[in-house]
């Protein structure tokens, strides 16, 4: 397959470029986003920490803004064709035998089929079915080779194999950061692209430095945002904490809008959620008036189910990206969470942040 003919070289350049998706197309593509991301939390967390590395990286080589949507979903996405994989080869301990490696072969392709027609993922459906290419040329499937492999599938294939290789598996442990940098290091110019190689390993370098100094954690290592919870009833700001504390994120937990104003003032807040009542104005009044403190934040409301029809007239008003029906299921709400970082991540993106 010849990159150029399906434009996406174009992202190379920003005067070429194709628009950025309208936030309507990036609604639609989260929504299939949602429906496709693999639901087991291994695959899941992979897939948002792949994300993650590899906006941190697009960032640090200046990539034009406009990928970054495109590189977002091709990489929270990436491995999306593994659900036509039988476990058995998945999760197999040794070396794939050579007709287990076409088998496994097919999730890019697979996963680029599933994609390409979803008009926002297009571009990104490039990068899933290249995330497999080597700069040798001797990955799949098609044995692209160095610069005919989009650098965003270039990204995507380094950061994949860094964070596999960190992570804890079912049929091994986890291999120590500076074990891991070495493994890249010997695929750099074969497997790896070896300028972003260099980059990646400066980038990781940084990180671990922070690390040490107790600055950051390698879990969503780039991204730690904030979510302020406020509500009246501490019965629920208890339920609030509990549900939220696994979520990867630093949760402040309040009773009054005038806290959740404290703590957007202080300091960059991604994420408000509110319950109806606060101590001090409604839970839609906070949203109102936070909206103008921090227009950014992604704004979620608890909702009564017998208080959904009066509660949704606000939705317009103040912003409101999604309900969290009470009471709720804490797994359904976490995934609810987690998607909203998602979205943020998108706009930061879009916005360049
Ligand atoms: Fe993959």
């Amino acid at each position: 397959m010849c990159v150029e003919e399906n434009g996406v070289n174009s992202l190379d350049d920003p005067g070429r470029a194709e628009p950025a998706p309208a936030r309507e197309e990036l609604d639609a593509a989260l929504a299939l986003a949602r429906a496709i991301l693999p639901r087991d939390p291994v695959t899941r967390g992979h897939s948002l920490r792949v994300m993650d590395y590899a906006l941190a990286l697009a960032r640090r080589v200046k990539l034009p803004r406009i990928v970054f949507p495109h590189l977002v979903f091709g990489s929270l996405l990436h491995d999306c064709g593994k659900g036509g994989v039988s476990d058995h080869i998945l999760q197999k301990p040794g070396p794939l035998t050579p007709s287990q490696m076409r088998l496994m072969g097919l999730h890019s392709e697979r996963g680029h089929t599933i994609t390409r027609c979803v008009g926002p993922l297009e571009t990104a459906s490039l990068f899933i079915r290249q995330h497999h290419e080597r700069w040798d040329g001797h990955g799949y499937p098609d044995g692209l080779r160095e610069e005919e492999i989009h650098v965003c599938s270039r990204i995507i294939t380094l950061v994949d194999v860094f964070d596999a290789l960190t992570s804890h598996r079912p049929y091994r442990k986890r291999m120590p950061v500076q074990a891991a940098m070495g493994v890249m290091r010997s695929g750099r110019g074969s497997r790896f692209d070896p300028e972003l190689t260099d980059t990646f390993l400066a980038m990781i370098r940084e990180k671990m430095v922070n690390v040490r100094q107790g600055r950051a954690t390698f879990f969503r290592p780039w991204f730690t945002p904030a979510l302020v919870a406020a509500e009246a009833s501490s019965s629920l700001r208890h339920a609030l904490a509990r549900s939220l504390g696994p979520c990867p994120v630093q949760l402040t937990v309040v009773a009054s809008g005038e806290e959740v104003f404290n703590q957007v003032e202080t300091g960059p807040v991604e994420m408000i959620l509110v319950g109806e009542a606060l101590s001090d104005m409604t839970g839609a009044e906070c949203l109102w008036l936070s909206r103008e403190l921090a227009p950014r934040s992604v704004r979620l409301m608890l909702c009564p189910f017998n208080r959904l029809e009066v509660l949704v007239a606000h939705r317009e008003q103040a912003g409101i990206y999604r309900f969290v029906v009470v009471p709720w299921q804490e797994r359904a709400f976490r995934e609810l969470v987690e998607e909203a970082l998602v979205w943020r991540q998108i706009y930061g993106a879009v916005k360049g942040e």
